[in-house]
């Protein structure tokens, strides 16, 4: 044997064996995507086109490929069950999907499985293999609005997200889930509701936690409570912390945080613009309270979403409340004796 060659085969041995290692100490959780075509799989001839494409022209290994960031979250494996338009799936491969998943759902080494599907009839095969995976482990049927071709394409993110979702232990005993534009849907209930809209996923009535039909309480779910749900003795207090509210404008004036502080306020909530966002002179107010000590929690003015997580210095984010309960949320706290850290937990957590 050459040197040369030996040289190559202990190369190859010690890439081998650093390649064994790495898989040794990874522990992502395994997940497997089933690819069956639809628009998150659509090739078009222009990236603006978003219509009149071919569904179902991209394979699974370039879906994956085209998504780097999927190594972080997953150890992914893929098969392509089909790769068509969603009008086109049939029993046959409907069938093939679910003993597919039921079987791979019983490997220890998978946590959870993804079905790239169009979205046209997403909502009966995720209804479907609902009915028929037999598994506490998470399974998630996802697609995309726009074709892979397409600037600001929704396919990339979404997968990223379903494999994010598949793999995570919070989504054990959910049913199978449907996931398109950040939000995660339960297969019985969603449906499409818009033919060309992003955010077309919806299960508009489910929303709630039940509803009265003919007379008697009936929930879409089984008993659940919000996450991270505060909650306080209130037993011995004869009156609550003041917490003001302040709705945030263009060049807003930055005494205006100062004056409440003035006024008696022990915490702020401020109904920010967007994420929680102020003018810049509010801003520098907000840094001054927080380091006296004085709670300020950054809430929206939009009328929906989740206010993230900000720095120590620059307020609380909200996360899921809305002013005026953020406020109430805020005062309880308060009142407790908690924390800034306590408080923020609260909220970011
Ligand atoms: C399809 O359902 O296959 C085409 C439409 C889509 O995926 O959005």
């Amino acid at each position: 044997m050459q040197l040369s060659t030996i040289a190559g085969v202990i190369t190859a041995a010690c890439l081998l064996l650093s390649s064994q290692s790495l898989l040794a100490s990874d522990t992502k959780p395994g997940v497997t995507i089933y690819a069956t075509g639809g628009t998150i799989a659509g090739k078009a001839e222009s990236d603006t086109a978003t219509t009149g494409y071919k569904a179902g022209a991209i394979g699974v290994q370039d879906l994956v490929s085209a998504v780097p960031a999927i190594a972080n979250v997953a150890t992914v494996q893929s098969e392509q069950i089909a790769n068509t338009a969603s009008g086109n799936i049939n029993q046959a491969i409907l069938l093939k999907l679910s003993k597919a998943i039921n079987q791979q759902l019983k490997n220890p080494d998978t946590h959870g499985a993804v079905v790239t599907h169009g979205t046209d009839t997403l909502e009966e095969t995720a209804f479907f293999l609902d009915l028929t995976v037999k598994s506490d482990k998470p399974v998630v049927v996802v697609g995309a609005m726009r074709p892979a071709t397409a600037i600001s394409a929704d396919g990339p993110m979404n997968l990223l997200e379903a494999v994010t979702l598949a793999a995570s232990p919070r989504a054990d005993k959910r049913g199978v889930m449907v996931l398109l534009n950040d939000r995660i849907g339960s297969a019985f209930y969603t449906t499409k509701t818009n033919a060309t809209a992003l955010d077309t996923f919806k299960a508009n009535e489910q929303g709630y936690l039940g509803a009265f039909y003919a007379g008697k309480p009936y929930f879409f779910y089984q008993p659940a409570l919000p996450e991270n749900k505060p909650s306080f003795d209130v037993s011995d207090k004869t009156t609550l912390p003041k917490v003001d509210i302040l709705y945030s404008y263009q060049d807003q004036d930055s005494d205006f945080l100062s004056t409440a502080i003035e006024h008696g306020a022990k915490g702020i909530v401020i109904a920010g613009s967007g994420n929680g966002a102020t003018s810049s002179g509010v801003k520098e107010e907000i840094r001054k309270a927080m380091a006296k000590g004085i709670p300020v929690v950054l809430s929206t003015r939009t009328g929906n979403g989740y206010v993230t997580a900000k720095t120590k210095e620059d307020g609380i984010g909200s996360g899921v409340y809305n002013p005026q309960k953020a406020r109430i949320l805020l005062s309880l706290a308060l009142a407790d004796g908690d924390n800034m850290e306590k408080i923020r937990s609260y909220f970011e957590e």
